[in-house]
């Protein structure tokens, strides 16, 4: 939303703009709305719908009701299986296609990539610089998976991953770490519950580390991203907006677990 910034330091945008990327009303219903005189600024009616306005430091109001003006908007998806971790795709449903349009007006993208077939933690936001931080390879961002595998993981699964581990394109994984919760029989065979947290984020790189160690994983769902839980309250397909303690953490600021 700074693209229309008329001077440096100076966030002037047009008042139809500022409405309909609020998602308060569309282009033409935010135009209609400021002919009628239903919109004013710092208190006064305004009749010009390309007014250059600073959403930071004017006050707007709609039918008398204040417009709560915010650049980004941070959100907390529980990805459910089936969807994909785009903002469009031409054959399948994107976890974008979840959201609600007063959402969508600020055009949020999925930070990172959880696979079509993995459930749990997904932040959407349109602050690109918060999102290329938490991606950056440098940063090393934890990032926690429950899974169920086929097979008995055992303690020199967890030796192999606290080394690091050989993918099948030759890359040498960073030290993870590894938590057996439990083994027990499906349809015949062993499988194990475990929790695994890596600090990178290579394709399908929990699944392929499995593979490197000779096991299939048959259930992935992260829980936690950086000092981001998963919140329990959440059923796969809902979302929330991030706390301003969940905010703050994520940027570093305090507290540093929410
Ligand atoms: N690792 C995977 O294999 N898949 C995911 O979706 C995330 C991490």
């Amino acid at each position: 939303m700074t693209k229309e910034s008329k001077s440096k330091g100076s966030k002037k945008l047009r008042l139809d703009k500022i409405l309909s990327h609020l998602g308060i009303a569309t282009r033409s219903e935010s135009k209609k709305w400021v002919k009628q005189g239903r919109v004013r600024v710092d208190g006064q009616t305004v009749k010009d719908s390309g007014l250059q306005v600073d959403p930071e430091i004017s006050a707007i109001e709609v039918d008398g009701q204040a417009v709560r003006y915010r650049e980004f908007v941070y959100l907390l998806l529980n990805k459910p299986q089936g969807v994909v971790s785009a903002t469009e795709d031409r054959y399948d449903r994107t976890v974008v296609d979840l959201l609600e349009a007063e959402y969508l007006a600020f055009e949020p993208f999925p930070v990172g990539r959880l696979d079509k077939d993995t459930e749990g933690l997904l932040l959407l936001t349109n602050d690109g610089k918060l999102a290329h931080e938490l991606l950056s390879p440098r940063k090393h961002v934890p990032k926690t998976y429950e899974a169920v595998v086929r097979g008995e993981v055992n303690a020199a699964d967890d030796a192999a991953f606290r080394d690091g581990v050989t993918l099948d394109d030759g890359y040498e994984t960073m030290p993870a770490e590894l938590e057996i919760v439990r083994h027990y029989e499906r349809e015949g065979e062993v499988h194990s519950d475990i929790r695994l947290t890596i600090m990178e984020g290579k394709f399908h790189q929990v699944k392929r580390m499995f593979e490197a160690v000779g096991k299939k994983v048959v259930f992935l769902k992260r829980i936690s991203m950086g000092p981001l839980k998963l919140d329990p309250m959440l059923d796969p397909g809902q979302y929330r907006e991030l706390s301003e303690d969940e905010l703050q953490a994520l940027r570093g600021e305090s507290p540093s677990s929410v």
